[in-house]
């Protein structure tokens, strides 16, 4: 025969340029030790079952676990002749015990086979996922801690709106990442159902038990439906719609340190190990691991955009376009794995610059809503109160002096409702303390709110 799994009806080799345009084993190796695992609970279902013998089993069993061993070490021959890791496998399998290798394959294809490969593969990278998530989230918390009473200027537009303190800012990350997290435990439960047992398409006629095998893998239960079980990938969509976000969100901190150590800014210093220098210009210091994390967000999407596209219009049931999962799958978690590692480490190495936030907060008018607030409870209607302001404002740019500089005479030209009780407002301790409310920037609502989330860790 041509080839040794399929070749039987075949007249003729398969062309030396297709046979290379249509193998997958470059990349769907690493599916390499899920597939041996997944090959284990099948061979050890069927003899539970009795459409294989104990013998039998025990020399399947023992070849493939010598052939996870070849291929942990690297001395595995692999072949773009056997087409997949799948067959590559199985023929290493009769090599090695000769025709009872055969009878792994009863009850079984490649389309079952490899959905079921891709999941336990996914389920496991999932968790080293989520796992590091944690950490950065515990990072996050206890900085988030440490910088409670840090005052830097909050934005909106990016022009400077009102004081904030740092540990509020780190914990708005940390929210995000909770979703993110959220979403991505949300996704294993999708991902951890069973193909298996689904066939080509239709099912088996041997009298699996498919309960057997699905518990032997630790899925939470066999799919319903053999015709979807073999044909979608909506689960690693979903994934990769997890990655997409986890990498926006990524983005938007990368791009907030990227400007925070920048000469203009100068809010953060991160330490030399996570920057990299210039070849021409000395005196660079440049905070690559940020931009290439908010570079990697686009490649990404693009995959998520590549796989919804590549699932569009397929009819039921299998179809080879399938076998264009991988790629993009693969290399969204080596993405994903890359920058949350990255970013794990590095934050909890960020050193605020205390005084020069401080120094920014005082320098934008960010007490300028305060000060609006502190003329409403003097009997002012806010609509009012900001007029008001808003020319005191004015006055400060032109004379060069934020509203805390000014003299009580300086503030009583613009409205006689201003006594010398004023300053307590316009300091940024007074005005970041006053936002003393569930979900507020007030250093002692920081405090409480990195203790929730500790606890909500904890929890996880
Ligand atoms: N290499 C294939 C894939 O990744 C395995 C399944 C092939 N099945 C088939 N009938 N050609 O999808």
């Amino acid at each position: 025969p041509t080839n040794q799994s399929w070749g039987g009806r075949f007249s003729e080799p398969t062309d030396a340029f297709v046979e290379r345009f249509t193998a997958s084993v470059d990349f769907d190796q690493r599916l390499a030790q899920h597939d041996i695992q997944g090959s284990i609970a099948h061979a050890t279902m069927l003899a539970r079952v009795g459409v294989l013998d104990e013998t039998e089993r025990d020399a399947i069993i023992a070849g493939l676990q010598e052939i996870g061993q070849e291929i942990a070490d690297g001395t595995f021959a692999w072949s773009v002749k056997l087409e997949d890791v799948h067959m590559n496998i199985e023929a290493r399998l009769t090599e090695k015990i000769g025709i009872t290798g055969k009878k792994l394959h009863t009850g079984r294809s490649r389309n079952d086979q490899v959905a079921t490969d891709i999941r336990l593969y996914l389920r496991d990278a999932i968790d080293a996922v989520d796992g590091e998530l944690l950490r950065l989230r515990k990072g996050l918390i206890e900085l988030a801690a440490r910088e409670a009473d840090t005052i830097m200027p909050g934005f909106t537009h990016l022009q400077t709106a009102q004081p904030v303190t740092f540990g509020h800012h780190l914990l708005a990350w940390q929210e995000m990442l909770a979703r993110d997290q959220e979403r991505l435990r949300d996704c294993r439960k999708r991902v951890n159902v069973m193909p298996l047992g689904a066939a080509a398409l239709a099912g088996t006629t041997y009298p699996i038990d498919r309960h057997v095998t699905a518990e032997l893998l630790g899925f939470e239960r066999p799919a319903e439906n053999s015709l979807d079980a073999v044909s979608d990938r909506d689960f690693a969509i979903e994934f990769t719609a997890f990655a997409s976000l986890l990498l926006m969100h990524l983005s938007r901190m990368s791009e907030e340190l990227v400007l925070w150590t920048s000469a203009q800014f100068d809010f953060i210093d991160l330490p030399d190990r996570f920057c990299t220098g210039s070849s021409i210009m000395p005196q660079k210091k440049n905070p690559d691991v940020p931009e290439l994390v908010r570079g990697k967000t686009g490649r990404v999407y693009g995959h998520l955009i590549g796989l919804l596209t590549l699932m569009k219009s397929q009819p039921l049931a299998y179809n080879k376009d399938n076998q264009e999962d991988k790629e993009p799958l693969f290399d969204t978690l080596d993405t994903v794995q890359g920058c949350l590692k990255a970013f794990a480490d590095m934050v909890p190495a960020i050193e605020a610059k205390s005084d020069n936030m401080y120094e920014a907060a005082r320098k934008g008018f960010s007490t300028a809503t305060d000060l609006a607030d502190y003329l409403v409870r003097k009997g002012v209607a806010f609509r009012d109160a900001h007029e008001i302001v808003g020319q005191s404002v004015a006055y400060g740019i032109e004379h060069k002096k934020d509203l805390s500089e000014m003299s009580l005479d300086e503030l009583r030209q613009f409205s006689t409702s201003i006594d010398d009780d004023v300053f307590e407002v316009l300091t940024l301790e007074g005005s970041v303390a006053a936002r003393n409310h569930i979900g507020g920037t007030a250093p002692d609502q920081v405090r409480a709110a990195a203790q929730r989330a500790r606890d909500s860790l904890t929890a996880l």
